[in-house]
């Protein structure tokens, strides 16, 4: 299996639990764990750094040639987000770099100039990628396609605790308007909005718990690859 070069392509909405899924996923088949959603966070930081207004294409397109996003892999799967050579792993997680990255990521331009980087490594690696457009946009020919979604009040009730969790705690009935406003805007941009692939596999976590999820990611990747 090791020998074998394949991409799984994990998309769905917020709160599904894609990058938790998607590290345990790639750890347990030895490959590399990507976060896109990451880089678009990195580009929204800038933006929201620089003052500038996310929903203003030109204004963006703009500030593009300023950035420089890279990231690193360790072997335990983490993944570090550096912008202009500062790592912001953790900036990129505050909620409102969250508004900031939805924003920036509807705009043409800047998904042009994330393409290539993404291409790249699942080129040069055997990949599980995040996102909301890689079976669909990013890599299409990817040989496993999950569409990872569960309700929206599981998948904000997750994101509540998870926000609890870390120290910015916020009220449910701002996560799940926050989550309702992000869905509909990834899902209604004019560029790669999110949708499922039509030969992707739909995966509902909302009744089932992380071990159960996590295994049947794995089966279904297993079969579809034959391994
Ligand atoms: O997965 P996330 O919440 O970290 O993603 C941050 C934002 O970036 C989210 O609003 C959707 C957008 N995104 C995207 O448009 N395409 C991707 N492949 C990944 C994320």
């Amino acid at each position: 299996m090791e020998n074998k070069h394949f991409a799984v392509a994990l998309d769905g909405p917020s709160g599904a639990g894609k990058s938790t899924l998607a590290k345990e996923t790639a750890r347990a088949l030895h490959i590399m764990y990507v976060d896109t959603g990451a880089i678009y966070r990195a580009v929204g930081l800038y933006a929201l750094r620089c003052g500038v207004d996310p929903h203003d294409e030109a204004a963006v397109s703009a500030m593009l040639p300023e950035v420089k996003v890279s990231m690193t892999h360790a072997d335990d799967g983490t993944q570090r987000m550096y912008l202009n050579g500062e790592d912001v792993s953790e900036a990129i997680r505050l909620p409102e770099v969250s508004m900031y990255a939805s924003a920036v990521s509807a705009l043409a331009s800047v998904r042009a100039f994330l393409l290539e980087m993404q291409r790249s490594l699942a080129r040069e690696h055997s990949v599980v990628m995040d996102g909301r457009d890689i079976g669909t946009v990013v890599l299409p020919d990817a040989e496993v396609k999950i569409f990872l979604t569960a309700d929206d009040e599981v998948r904000a009730r997750r994101r509540f605790l998870e926000l609890e969790q870390r120290g910015t705690p916020k009220p449910f009935d701002e996560v799940l308007a926050e989550q309702k406003e992000r869905d509909w805007n990834d899902t209604h941009r004019d560029v790669a909005p999110l949708r499922q692939a039509d030969d992707a596999v739909v995966v509902d976590t909302s009744a089932l718990d992380f071990e159960q999820s996590r295994a049947l990611i794995l089966k279904t990747i297993r079969e579809k690859l034959g391994i």
